[in-house]
């Protein structure tokens, strides 16, 4: 066994008040199963994974490197100095793709890092090329963005026209100014006559290419508006119930009428379950304060689904503000 010691990124710490060890630790220890003993520790002041692996060092270090939080790489030599090892760039795209884009309502970029990497881990089917992966509350694209970084087929259901559009605007813009061979075009969606919204469609030509496809609409129309293709992976932040402005998160009107997210949940996850394909998996982060874990959990079940549970799956609950404790919750359909 070889010992590591891994520096995580201190802005992970401003995304989790201060709890950035315990989620890192909890993503290693599901997305890097080969590392053992993962321990936090603090050396001269600042925060490092501590763990072993007999794993080949360029195998690990490609593991380590696509981790959310993961900065440098070192080995513990006997004498207890620290060796440097070469993190290897995982990403197809630069990080400013995610990065760039700052505006309300926006997910965490290296929140949706570790939400993907932990529900990718979670998988139960072989996993051969890109994957498709689809976020069904899909904002003003982080998910989409991450995707597309880590060399994944992005899908995406946004009610907002208005994020929609400014997703549309900046994935050009960025992409013509990058000079990254590609198309992208918005169009009508229209059945028997009807208009049902807009489509978003793009390719981005690497090799393999990459496709994008995000609808306008609500998200409980998403197998409706998707049709016969499953996903491999869904991954969403869903709305947290909070105000912005004069408005909530929450979009559409449920059965109930019931603005909450936990209404609109109740309705889309049966919705998304139906879209994954067998051995897929989910994975969901929500405001634990308008919906309990148990209840989260509840839906996803009655939904087919089988939900994760123990640690380290249960370790990522974490406050972000007075009206927000965000958790994530993942379940995998059956094979
Ligand atoms: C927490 S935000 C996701 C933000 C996204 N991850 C990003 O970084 O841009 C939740 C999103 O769900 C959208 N939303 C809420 N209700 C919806 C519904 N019924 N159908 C589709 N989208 C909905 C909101 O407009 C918002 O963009």
């Amino acid at each position: 066994m070889t010992r590591y010691l891994l520096l995580l990124a201190p802005s992970a710490n401003r995304v989790y008040a201060g709890e950035s060890a315990r989620l890192a630790r909890a993503e290693l220890q599901v997305s890097c199963p080969r590392t053992h003993g993962q321990d936090v520790e603090e050396v001269a002041g600042l925060d490092y994974l501590a763990l072993e692996s007999d794993q080949p060092v360029d195998e690990l270090a490609r593991c380590l490197a696509g981790q959310s939080a993961s900065l440098a790489l070192f080995e513990r030599t006997d004498t207890d100095l620290l060796r440097p090892v070469q993190l290897p760039r995982v990403d197809l795209l630069d990080d400013d793709f995610v990065t760039i884009p700052k505006y309300q309502g926006k997910t965490n970029e290296q929140f949706t890092r570790l939400l993907l990497n932990v529900t990718i881990a979670a998988l139960r089917r072989p996993v051969t090329g890109p994957l498709d992966i689809l976020d069904p509350l899909s904002g003003r694209g982080t998910t989409l963005e991450t995707a597309w970084t880590m060399g994944h087929h992005a899908y995406g259901v946004e009610a907002d026209e208005k994020s929609f559009e400014a997703m549309a605007a900046y994935l050009r813009t960025w992409l013509r100014r990058k000079r990254l061979k590609h198309t992208a075009t918005v169009s009508p969606v229209r059945r028997e006559g009807r208009s049902l919204g807009r489509r978003f469609d793009a390719e981005l030509r690497l090799d393999p290419p990459l496709t994008m496809t995000v609808f306008t609409g609500d998200t409980r129309q998403s197998a409706a508006l998707f049709g016969k293709k499953r996903f491999d992976v869904v991954v969403t932040d869903a709305p947290y119930g909070v105000v912005h402005g004069s408005q909530t998160d929450v979009r559409g009107h449920s059965g109930k009428r019931d603005r909450s997210p936990a209404g609109l949940l109740r309705e889309a996850i049966p919705v998304w379950a139906r879209q994954l394909r067998r051995g897929g998996s989910l994975g969901m982060s929500w405001n634990t304060y308008g919906l309990s874990r148990e209840d989260a959990a509840a839906m996803l079940s009655d939904a087919g689904l089988e939900v994760l549970d123990g640690a380290p799956w249960t370790s990522f609950g974490h406050r972000v503000d007075s009206s927000i404790n965000r958790d994530l919750i993942i379940a995998v359909a059956p094979l």
